[in-house]
């Protein structure tokens, strides 16, 4: 089916510094992600080496990589060619054969083969606004099989409106104060300014009603949340 001509653009909104060929290298060292919690996570919720798990913007694949040798299929998406560029290169250097990279957004991946039995996403559906997130979802739902699970790990804001100033005056003064590694205060306002994270009070309906009971939230602060979501139907 044609694209219709209002459907969003999820490049324009995938935040300029994952296109940009010089921040991206840069990108793990600043993100300093070790998946292994979440791996043990999923691993507790049923993952197993039969398994195909798909994680949407994926990045540079630190999840990805780490996961595949506990899967038979991992497909890594991401809208950046760039981010899946690096990506890539750390597949060649790996012995790893089981996971694809697929350049595509929450809006646009189009799943092939068998349904998922996971799909995990860290740090990512804030890019697209709310109507879209929504979409997402129900698109996620339908890339699961029954009984399937999600792990939407997000910058979520679980305060409640009238705590927004020193809510987010608390998250900015623990920004970091090195760009090599975390990320600063001008970039965390950037974040506020420009993409479109959302109350959890807001997102929760949004992923019960694209066919999900939400098993565990963890909010850690309150602007990190994480949902364990299985597919109801
Ligand atoms: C902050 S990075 C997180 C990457 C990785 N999940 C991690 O935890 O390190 C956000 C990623 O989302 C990707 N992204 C942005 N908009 C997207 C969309 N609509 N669909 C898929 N990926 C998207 C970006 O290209 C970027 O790689």
């Amino acid at each position: 089916m044609e694209t219709p001509s209002w459907f969003i653009d999820e490049l324009a909104h995938a935040g300029s510094e994952h296109l940009d060929p010089t921040y991206v290298p840069t990108y793990d060292d600043k993100a300093g992600t070790d998946p292994s919690e979440d791996l043990a996570l999923l691993q507790q919720l049923g993952l197993h080496r039969s398994h195909t798990l798909v994680d949407l913007g994926a990045g540079t694949g630190t999840f990805a990589l780490a996961a595949a040798p506990l899967c038979r299929r991992v497909v890594a998406v991401d809208v950046s060619r760039e981010m899946l560029a690096v990506l890539r290169e750390k597949l060649d250097r790996s012995a790893i054969a089981n996971v694809e990279s697929v350049q595509g957004g929450f809006l646009s991946y189009d799943h092939q083969g068998e349904p998922a039995d996971f799909v995990y996403s860290r740090h990512a559906l804030h890019h697209v606004p709310d109507f879209w997130k929504a979409l997402a979802l129900v698109r996620i739902a339908a890339i699961l099989k029954p009984g399937g699970v999600l792990y939407l790990r997000d910058l979520v804001y679980s305060f409640n409106p009238d705590e927004a100033e020193r809510a987010i005056e608390s998250w900015l003064a623990g920004a970091s104060t090195r760009p090599g590694i975390g990320w600063t205060r001008p970039e965390l306002e950037t974040h506020l300014r420009e993409e479109y994270s959302t109350f959890s009070w807001l997102l929760e309906p949004m992923i019960e009603r694209a066919g999900f009971e939400i098993r565990s939230v963890q909010h850690s602060g309150s602007i990190y949340s994480a949902y364990t979501c299985v597919k109801t139907g």
